[in-house]
């Protein structure tokens, strides 16, 4: 290996070498072939029912609820063989079943230090649907699945397709943007990518957590069409896509009944109309009842026995709860271990994961993540013999990049790169990983001055900038589970910082670590913006090979950007007002707010939806991005006997490049829809002067309409208007097409 990819990998190197690998527990020895449902060439169904038939009632409750709160609470018991991460299930070793070790990995493995292990971080989920790439997807669920199988877990949970409602929502970067179309298919790839590897994956937090604030209290109502076209709906795509083992309620209500004991949640839509296959573990004490939750569709409590444990034995004892239900529980689970081949081909030895395969990986979907917002007179990419100095200032840039925080936090190699001491990582302290922007910049232009300015003083980091060539101001937005942001605005005085340093030097780029959409208020003074996320252990590379055009920027926005809060559906989070008066009367931080609703009356129109709607204009639309190369879209052609489309897409610069091209549709009058929607995508690759002829179906479900009285998803007849361009609201081919009865 060369020494300047060694020196790359140190921080790495470092905490592979120096953290003590300490197995938690005895790896648990596969079940005996000789079991008759250990025979491979009967269904995952089947399978199931045999190992059923075998089970007593204890074993039965036994899989259905978690073994307590364990690593995740100070001082309660951890059961002896749990992997310690955030649940533990016991298998039945009488009829070799493993036991059910799940973790946290939305976007890595959570709580690795605590077990001094090693994990990688991805990009956020958001950014990884800004590559709007199924490669990247199904790559990212990838590494997380073989990361959890080395380190002992059977079970990812993460997976998370809220819809982006609300942009200001602490969780945003874990959720994959606001089109139920986009973000399905990346978290159903994601999931896919998971299960690739023999681990259960999941789906979560079903359905509407679409807000921190309140959550646990909060009642979400939204009307039954818009319920299905936009969140149900990204669940429905991933579920489609992946089959995923588990699906995880939500903490919320929905329409009255919270979503963890919601008949028509999860028995009318989940099970019955979406035909999903696995079973419903509750979020972390998520359960509210034991008989209501039991008929209602919940599958597995997590992580305690409150309800499923001995309340349920008796409920199925006495005739409450159906035996068969309890049945239909513990069959959906073995299905899932089954079908996942958690049973035939368990995780047996636990190892120390691949951290350099991982860093590969994290570069590469980092690399298509992140978005060209703005690149006033070409100043990007920076020419690496041309350029004479570099201001490099803000966000800790020195020594890494952010990551966010709450159960999805990922622990950085060598502890927190902003106060590194070892271990795991505090709940809601931002945690810099070891990947420096600084050190990128400096090593792309070795003949440039490059040095660093923290930023945290806007007068002192605009007399610095003064002097450099080009500055480039790193801005961020650190965001955490259970925490909402009140504004779009960039948090600690950063909209000030970005104003001076734009002041003092013409040359000003702007590079924003982000877990959502920010207001931009200096835009119109700053040459570029770049959109970098959090953009995982390989960030400060990623962000250096766009910034010097090592890579030709190819992300485009999965989320709009409003100009400001007061342009949102609700320009107040429901329950604000509430939780400030929780904090002005010191109440501890978890302590759950009164009951509110929070009345989603946008509905369907999510993002740019309403944005179009509204006849609003976004500071950037959803669907946006530039490049550093040029395309040309020609020639569209709709084919109403197969439903698809064709058209041409050219390079016509002078650099290779990639494009998304995206297909939007306007229903027909009757369709009541006034904004169009996204119907399909291509990444298309094309060198300078290539061109391609891109064909793209057009799937029913997409065109379709959620008919209420029918209950059912339709297709209406008429003419439907096709928009084809490179973004949300530049569509320069359209056509129409005929629907008929
Ligand atoms: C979160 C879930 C997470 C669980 C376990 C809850 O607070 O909402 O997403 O999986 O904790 O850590």
């Amino acid at each position: 290996m060369p020494i300047s990819k060694i020196v790359r990998y140190v921080p790495v190197i470092f905490t592979v070498l120096f953290l003590v690998f300490v197995p938690a527990a005895a790896p648990q020895t596969p079940a005996p072939q000789n079991f008759p449902w250990m025979n491979r060439s009967l269904s995952s169904d089947e399978r199931a029912d045999l190992v059923i038939q075998q089970m007593t009632l204890d074993e039965k409750i036994q899989l259905v609820h978690g073994a307590g709160w364990g690593v995740l609470r100070p001082g309660a018991p951890v059961p002896a063989r749990s992997n310690l991460g955030a649940g533990y299930t016991p298998g039945v070793d009488r009829l070799g079943i493993p036991d059910i070790n799940l973790a946290d990995s939305a976007v890595g493995i959570r709580l690795a230090a605590m077990q001094s292990r090693y994990a990688t971080l991805l990009p956020s989920t958001l950014g990884l649907a800004a590559t709007w790439d199924l490669d990247s997807a199904t790559l990212f669920g990838t590494v997380i699945g073989r990361e959890l199988r080395d380190q002992g877990y059977n079970m990812s949970i993460g997976g998370g397709v809220d819809l982006a409602r609300e942009p200001r929502n602490g969780r945003t970067w874990e959720y994959a943007g606001e089109d139920p179309l986009l973000a399905g298919t990346i978290v159903g790839h994601l999931a896919k990518g998971v299960q690739s590897q023999q681990v259960m994956g999941d789906i979560k937090h079903y359905a509407f957590n679409d807000q921190e604030t309140g959550r646990t209290t909060v009642n979400v109502l939204i009307d039954k069409r818009a319920a299905r076209e936009s969140d149900l709906l990204a669940f429905q795509i991933a579920i489609g896509i992946a089959d995923p083992a588990g699906v995880m309620c939500a903490y919320n209500k929905f329409e009255g009944d919270y979503a963890c004991e919601n008949d028509y949640l999860l028995n009318e839509v989940l099970k019955k109309d979406l035909r999903f296959k696995g079973f419903v573990l509750s979020d972390w004490d998520g359960t509210h009842s034991t008989v209501k939750a039991a008929k209602n569709g919940m599958d597995m409590e997590q992580p305690g026995d409150g309800f499923f444990g001995a309340p349920l034995k008796k409920a199925v004892e006495s005739g409450e709860v159906p035996p068969a239900r309890l049945d239909d529980m513990v069959h959906r689970i073995l299905r899932g271990m089954f079908a996942t081949g958690v049973i035939d081909n368990p995780p047996l030895l636990r190892r120390v994961v691949d951290p350099f395969r991982g860093l590969e990986d994290a570069q590469q979907i980092a690399e298509k993540s992140i978005v060209l917002l703005k690149n006033a007179d070409g100043l990007l990419p920076l020419s690496a013999a041309n350029v004479k100095s570099i201001a490099v200032i803000g966000s800790h840039a020195d020594v890494g990049v952010l990551s966010g925080g709450g159960s999805a936090q990922v622990d950085a190699p060598g502890g927190n790169a902003i106060d590194p001491q070892p271990g795991v990582s505090d709940w809601d302290k931002p945690v810099y990983f070891p990947s420096a922007p600084l050190k990128f910049i400096r090593k792309k232009a070795p003949g440039a001055k490059v040095e660093f300015n923290p930023g945290t003083d806007p007068a002192a980091a605009a007399a610095f900038a003064k002097s450099y060539e080009v500055a480039v101001v790193f801005v961020n937005q650190y965001m955490c589970e259970d925490r909402d942001f009140e504004t779009l605005s960039l948090p600690d005085h950063q909209d000030a910082l970005v104003a001076a340093v734009a002041a003092a030097n013409p040359h000003t780029i702007v590079v924003l670590e982000t877990g959502s959409t920010v207001s931009m208020p200096w835009l119109g003074n700053v040459k570029a913006v770049l959109a970098a996320w959090y953009p995982g252990i390989a960030g400060g590379e990623a962000i250096a090979n766009i910034l010097f055009g090592d890579i030709n920027p190819s992300g485009k926005l999965p989320i709009t950007f409003a100009k400001s809060e007061a342009d949102l559906p609700h320009p107040q989070i429901a329950g604000m007002d509430l939780k400030r008066k929780a904090q002005a009367a010191k109440l501890p931080g978890w302590t759950p707010l009164p009951p509110f609703d929070a009345n989603y009356t946008e509905g369907a129109k999510v993002g740019y939806k309403w944005f179009e709607a509204e006849n609003k204009e976004p500071l950037f639309p959803f669907g946006f991005g530039l490049s550093y190369t040029a395309f040309a879209y020609s020639g569209l052609k709709v084919d109403e006997k197969q439903c698809q489309v064709t058209f041409r897409l050219q390079n016509t610069g002078s650099r290779p490049g990639a494009e998304i091209a995206e297909v939007y549709a306007q229903l027909p009058s009757a369709g009541g829809e006034s904004y169009k929607r996204l119907v399909a995508w291509d990444r298309i690759e094309l060198a300078p002067g290539e061109s391609k002829l891109v064909t793209l179906p057009l799937h029913p479900l997409y065109l379709s309409i959620f008919d209420e009285k029918k209950d059912a998803f339709t297709q209406l007849p008429g003419e439907y208007k096709i928009l084809v361009g490179p973004s949300s609201s530049e569509t320069p081919l359209t056509a129409p097409l005929q629907v008929h009865n």
